[in-house]
């Protein structure tokens, strides 16, 4: 892999920075110890969460592109570092849930824990001035953001990335509960998932724990102050690691 001169930046994000390099097919990310929920209103630094987020993914993204699916990721630099292709990312939050937790259970009346089957797939509008708002196939369609074409790829996309997470975490013991993403093209019109997947994206449940707090190894920890955060990411990192191939480094 060629060396790179970090350039400007392009983006910076709640929990990333993404910066220009000196080559134009080639994007450096850094994963950023700042840790946010409910729309930034809650705020905190969470000194090694960058790292293991940057790890995390970058399993996560190794285990992905093995299993034929198309990603961003190109390899990892340093601790916290993750290079990538440029991509146009869609300004669409894909959640897909397999049990339900969170807002759903706040705006349906449903327990959390219970199952979904068929998973549940929301698309979400990511602005944060208007609060990332649930999409109606309505909406979606006076948005004009992608076509009924590239929105079914995109979908069937998500569907195959909870597939193929549902039965890696299933193997180390973790429950993915839901998990969100975002997708985007590359310059060739290829349609690939980008950003990050990581506990700040992902409800992770450990399995052999039944009690409701003590099993949630993800930023529900942060949401509802349960402490133990960098813990809890590092035991997911900890049990990836063992069922992932090593992230490529990009030098
Ligand atoms: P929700 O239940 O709050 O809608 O969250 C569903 C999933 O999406 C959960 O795994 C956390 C993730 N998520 C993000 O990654 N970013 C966000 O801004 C939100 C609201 C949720
Ligand atoms: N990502 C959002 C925020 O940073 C919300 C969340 O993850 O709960 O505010």
């Amino acid at each position: 892999m060629t060396a790179y001169t970090l350039g400007s930046l392009l983006y910076e994000g709640k929990a990333k920075r993404v910066f220009a390099t000196d080559q134009p097919d080639l994007v450096a990310v850094e994963y950023k110890d700042d840790a946010t929920a409910f729309n930034a209103l809650k705020k905190a630094q969470l000194a090694g969460k960058g790292e293991l987020n940057c790890r995390i993914s970058a399993l996560l993204f190794e285990h992905l592109a093995s299993r034929g699916v198309p990603t961003h990721y190109l390899g990892v630099q340093g601790s916290q570092w993750m290079l990538v292709r440029p991509v146009r990312v869609i300004p669409i939050e894909v959640v897909i849930r397999n049990v339900a937790a969170g807002s759903l259970c706040k705006q349906m009346p449903i327990q959390p824990g219970t199952p979904l089957e068929p998973p549940l797939l929301d698309l979400y509008y990511k602005d944060d001035a208007y609060g990332d708002p649930l999409l109606t196939e309505a909406r979606l369609d006076v948005l004009g953001l992608v076509t009924l074409d590239q929105r079914r790829e995109l979908e069937e996309l998500a569907r195959r990335v909870n597939g193929e997470l549902l039965t890696l975490f299933d193997g180390i013991g973790l429950q993915l509960v839901d998990f969100k993403i975002e997708l985007g093209f590359t310059a060739g019109g290829e349609l690939v998932v980008a950003d990050e997947i990581s506990p700040d994206t992902c409800r992770l449940w450990d399995r052999a724990v039944t009690d409701a707090s003590d099993r949630i190894l993800d930023k529900d920890r942060f949401r509802q102050d349960l402490g133990g955060v960098v813990e809890a990411y590092g035991e997911v990192l900890k049990r990836v690691q063992g069922a992932c191939p090593e992230p490529r480094i990009y030098r």
